[in-house]
């Protein structure tokens, strides 16, 4: 239990009836109702934005001549000690105050009497909370963005670093033509660019004030919704109030963009934890990124990777649980709403904790060069190669399909690859076939032919590295 939840529950001077809305009620809200409707044990998460709000509005109201400077003052003050209170941990939470606004709120008026319940003129808690969820998770997408960044520079350096680097390439898991261990690399590069590009998509449509929408229609107050954007660095005033406080949108977006690089990481994942295993052993793991077995002594498991596969299923939820919650709302606002953040918070925290492994870890695999040039070795990998060699003299592709399908079920009896072979024993396919075949049959030969705009000769991921650094800097 934390300090603050234990705050909660030990405090004894706890009002019995909200005080916020009290005034048409006979009785007090039942005690289990009181703790089944509180959201203050995880919403307290945005006191630093709600109150960033709440200084935002009191400003818009002394300039609406609503407060006086002098009200206005008091407010800002009594707010930014409540905030070092919060945050030094000796603020107490109380759950029949239901959340964070009124906690906040019902404090400041502890704190400056009767000018505090002058802060909620013009607002409501459904304006309100769609300002601070907004404000809170724009605050982490500009944490998650970095470390995105972070991660795929240690990935594009560890490709440029790996750009001679031969490895089988995979179709349907079976050994299909050679490419270079930085083409791979650069391969998840290409989807954490992309991912990046959506966080900031969703940044950018997020980033409108809801503030000043009130309760669902608007204010009778003459507020000044630009005042309020401009403080709380909104790009614009959201423009219809209805919308403001029942939209969701950028949760699911968030949430969206979350599971989409979850999918991607749990593939990078499911990769490594290939890679490691004695059957493939193209990298090590450096043993910090790695856990043993309590019971079998040899065993070194690629714990991060597999958590972080095993996490996306988590995300993955929380895109359904948001989407799910938002599908039969009426507008406006719905008490349903208040389920929108513990799966966005548990996004954001899984989110940020799986790019901080990934991060830690990539730069630190440990090629295995020989095993992976074997395993390309191995598997016929350069039977394409021989296929286009024939085209070249001249013979229809499907029929050097054909002549080169013969030769590797040779290789399949004889137990040898096709470089393996000598020139006799491949001209017994095709008269075609001369010694310049070696130098398309090679591993090196195959890559290096791979050259253009996206191919996977070590040339092309050279200078795709160097395109892709230059993105990173950029940003
Ligand atoms: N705790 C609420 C939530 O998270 C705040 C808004 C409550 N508004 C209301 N009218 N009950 O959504």
């Amino acid at each position: 239990m934390s300090q603050s939840e234990k705050n909660t529950m030990n405090n004894p001077s706890t009002p019995k009836t909200n005080q916020a809305w009290g005034g048409r009620f006979n009785e007090p809200v039942d005690e289990f109702v009181a703790r089944f409707t509180a959201s203050v044990n995880f919403d307290q998460r945005f006191y630093r934005q709600d109150i960033q709000g709440s200084i935002a509005h009191a400003k818009m109201l002394c300039t609406a001549n609503v407060l006086t400077a002098d009200e206005r003052e008091q407010i800002i003050v009594g707010l930014q000690e409540i905030e070092v209170q919060i945050e030094s941990g000796e603020f107490v939470w109380s759950v029949p105050l239901e959340d964070v606004h009124m906690n906040i709120e019902a404090a400041l008026t502890d704190k400056i009497g009767i000018v505090g319940k002058k802060l909620h003129t013009g607002r409501s808690r459904n304006d309100q909370v769609a300002t601070d969820i907004k404000l809170w998770l724009r605050d982490q997408i500009d944490l998650i963005g970095p470390l995105l960044t972070r991660l795929q520079q240690g990935m594009i350096e560890l490709a440029a670093s790996e750009a001679n680097t031969i490895m089988p390439g995979f179709t349907h898991l079976q050994t299909a033509q050679p490419v270079t261990f930085g083409h791979h690399l650069l391969a998840w590069n290409e989807m954490l660019e992309r991912d990046y590009s959506r966080l900031q998509d969703c940044r950018a449509r997020l980033n409108q004030s809801p503030l000043g929408a009130a309760a669902l229609a608007g204010t009778t107050y003459p507020i000044d919704r630009q005042f309020t954007a401009d403080a709380l660095f909104f790009d614009k005033p959201t423009e219809n109030s209805l919308d403001s406080v029942s939209d969701r949108d950028f949760a699911i977006e968030f949430c969206a963009f979350s599971s989409i690089l979850m999918t991607h990481l749990s593939r990078m994942s499911e990769e490594l934890v290939l890679w490691t295993s004695a059957q493939f052993q193209f990298i090590n793991l450096p043993d910090r990124f790695c856990t043993g077995s309590s019971i079998m002594p040899q065993k070194k498991n690629p714990d991060v990777p597999e958590l972080v596969r095993g996490k996306t299923g988590r995300v993955n939820g929380h895109l359904i649980a948001l989407l799910t919650l938002m599908k039969s709302q009426p507008l406006a606002y719905n008490k349903d709403n208040q389920e929108d953040k513990e799966p966005l918070f548990d996004a954001v925290d899984t989110v940020r904790d799986c790019l901080r492994a990934f991060a830690d870890m990539i730069p630190a695999i440990e090629s295995r060069k020989e095993e992976m040039y074997e395993a390309a070795r191995r598997g016929f990998s350069t039977a394409t190669d021989l296929a286009d060699y024939l085209v070249g003299k001249g013979i229809a592709f499907r029929d050097s399909h054909e002549i080169v399908g013969k030769s590797v079920a040779y290789g399949i009896a004889e137990n040898k690859d096709l470089s393996e072979m000598s020139l006799e024993e491949l001209q017994q396919f095709s008269g075609e076939i001369s010694a310049d075949v070696f130098d398309v049959l090679t591993l090196e030969g195959s890559v290096a032919a791979r050259d253009h705009l996206g191919g996977t000769a070590p040339a092309q991921v050279k200078a795709a590295a160097q395109r892709a650094l230059a993105k990173l800097g950029a940003r």
